[in-house]
């Protein structure tokens, strides 16, 4: 099983990501570039679709032009914070179907609680990119596969805006057929199991909430 990693070099994402970090960086502006960002790696994350010829007509003549072909896309933001990348993603690719696992890490234990599920019902017939702006200890990423997979979904990515090694580690090992698509891999966690440097808590940042 290949054991895939991708880091988006784009220079716009690393420029925005850049920001994003900046303590100062106040939640109209976190947002806006979370979802800018977002749309940057729906961009890079969606190259390999297929495409198909169909006949139209222009105003001028009959002509063959592409279309995607390959499966339906769905999106699962693991909330919160996930739901922070839906609307950049889903602006180039409005047909996308949104699931959404609700998951909180558990400040005692870290381990990830499970409080929401809705999926789209023809989860197995999609691919699916599970979003979240953080790969810390991989614990609440792991759970949202396991909690989808368990409901049927089969062709998965997970996508985030930062990621440590030990959040790589515990997707490879429980789920290694997921490849991990992130803006930047980080060198670790503090005593808090918050990724250092990071950008502290993306869900407090976007929402306002603590
Ligand atoms: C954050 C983040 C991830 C998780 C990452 O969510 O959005 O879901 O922590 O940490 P992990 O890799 O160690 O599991 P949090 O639990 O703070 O919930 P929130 O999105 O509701 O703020
Ligand atoms: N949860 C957060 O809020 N921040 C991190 O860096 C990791 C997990």
């Amino acid at each position: 099983m290949t054991k895939k990693v991708h880091v988006f070099n784009h220079p716009l994402i690393q420029h925005k990501l850049g920001i994003v970090r900046d303590k100062n960086t106040g939640p109209k502006e976190f947002r806006e570039l979370v979802e800018e960002i977002s749309k940057l790696m729906a961009y890079e994350i969606t190259l390999h679709l297929p495409l198909s010829d169909v006949e139209i007509e222009t105003p001028v003549t009959n002509t063959s032009v592409k279309r995607l072909s390959g499966k339906k896309l769905g999106i699962v933001p693991i909330m919160r914070a996930g739901l922070g990348m839906v609307d950049g993603i889903l602006s180039l690719i409005p047909v996308a179907k949104v699931g959404h696992i609700g998951l909180y890490r558990d400040p005692e234990t870290l381990e990830p609680v499970e409080y929401y599920a809705k999926l789209p019902e023809d989860i197995g017939e999609r691919e699916l990119i599970v979003v979240d702006p953080m790969l810390a200890t991989g614990g609440s990423a792991s759970a949202a596969i396991s909690a989808i997979k368990k409901r049927g979904a089969k062709n998965i990515k997970f996508l985030c805006l930062i990621a440590v090694q030990e959040g790589i580690d515990k997707i490879h090992e429980d789920h290694p057929e997921v490849p991990i698509y992130t803006g930047a891999l980080d060198p670790g966690l503090n005593e808090k199991s918050y990724i250092t440097p990071g950008f502290g808590d993306a869900g407090d940042r976007l929402y306002g909430t603590k």
